[in-house]
């Protein structure tokens, strides 16, 4: 089987390990060792920002980031449900009410115009996400945000290598959060990072991460063990090294899979645009007018040629049992009819041409 994401660990990051095993530390009281503070100094000049912030997960750096832009008990937060379940999870974890708010059926990111209607006096924060590693519609995103004061925090967990306007996916938000989990564009086994410009926010953040302290058993403000160790951070700055050749290839595989599947026309392929560079984490397409019948049968079909195609997402978040029970009600067509219709395909880098090719006959020849 082709899996459709799969980690690239080479020696060198298995030597880096190594190193931080035999010498030490493992990991840092405060959060910050030395593994970790380069790890944070190389992401932030690679994001194009002035700081990062190191932490455990993806899902700790949108809590954290959530919490330190002011999300409180009762606040409301916009954001999509055709996304990872974290991004809803941590509004619910920091007290907030996530507004599940309706796609654009082109790109599958929140939709700037549905975000207009879902503002209230209530309205905190909104989370756009890169999906698939696409960026949102930043800049109107932002604007909305702006006149209505309201912050922006963006999932950027899938837009490792993405760029917007020719920057950095990420740099326009108040903050942007990445996961370097094992299937991501690049890894630490687990993990995340935060981005942000603001000095304020970037010092409530490393508070968060651990206990809410500056100085040990003085804790200034709630917080928690959000904490990446030094091994974990050995590895992403590696990882890091290696990200942009990673992001090439995955480029170069999304570019002969379309030029293949561009001889039919009952697909809806994945587009980048000169003011968008896609970061390739999923290639997903779109079956036009199908049922999800008629979709999870080719999906069905393929895995039985040994080829991993996945559903991202086949439940949107506001159709979980959770979610529905305690913050739904909101009818959002277009996510509903994208859930139905898409289904992803390996690209990561380490397929072949002959991978590359094999899928796209086989998809091909199923329709
Ligand atoms: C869009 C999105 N948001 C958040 C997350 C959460 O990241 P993690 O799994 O590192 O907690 C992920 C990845 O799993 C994701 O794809």
């Amino acid at each position: 089987m082709i899996p459709i994401n799969l980690p690239k660990i080479g020696e060198e990051e298995v030597e880096a390990v190594v190193k931080v095993m035999r010498s030490g530390p493992l990991t840092n009281a405060l959060g910050a060792g030395p593994m970790v503070t380069q790890f944070e100094k190389n992401f932030a000049k690679f994001a194009g920002v002035k700081h990062a912030i190191a932490v455990n997960t993806g899902t700790a750096a949108l809590h954290s980031a959530i919490v330190a832009a002011g999300v409180k008990q009762g606040d409301e937060v916009i954001l999509p449900s055709f996304t990872f379940v974290a991004t809803a999870e941590a509004v619910v974890m920091a007290g907030g009410k996530p507004v599940f708010t309706d796609i654009d059926p082109e790109t599958y990111n929140i939709s700037p115009a549905v975000i207009k209607k879902n503002i209230t006096k209530k309205t905190k924060a909104i989370i756009p996400v890169d999906l698939y590693g696409l960026s949102a519609e930043i800049k109107p995103i932002s604007e909305i945000a702006t006149k209505h004061g309201l912050a922006v925090v963006e999932d950027a967990a899938q837009a490792h290598g993405a760029t917007y306007n020719g920057k950095p996916a990420g740099v326009f938000a108040d903050a942007a959060c990445w996961s370097l989990y094992a299937s991501k564009n690049m890894t630490t086994g687990e993990g995340g990072i935060i981005t942000t410009d603001g000095d304020e926010m970037a010092e409530t953040l490393r508070l968060i991460r651990t206990h809410g302290e500056k100085a040990k058993y003085a804790s200034l403000m709630l917080g928690y063990n959000y904490r990446m160790s030094e091994i974990q951070a050995a590895i992403g700055l590696v990882q890091l090294d290696k990200l942009p050749a990673f992001v090439a290839k995955r480029r170069e595989n999304a570019k002969r899979l379309t030029r293949l599947l561009a001889k039919t026309d009952k697909l809806q392929l994945p587009e980048e645009t000169n003011d968008r560079q896609h970061s390739w984490y999923l290639y997903t397409v779109r079956l036009k007018n199908a049922t999800e019948n008629e979709r999870n049968k080719i999906v069905e079909e393929l895995r039985q040629k040994g080829i991993g195609a996945e559903v991202y997402y086949v439940n949107p978040v506001h159709l979980m049992p959770y979610y529905r029970e305690n913050f739904g009600g909101r009818k959002l067509p277009e996510t509903e009819k994208a859930a139905k219709q898409v289904f992803s395909l390996p690209i990561h880098p380490s397929v072949t041409e002959a991978q590359v090719d094999y899928i796209g006959k086989t998809l091909l020849s199923l329709l």
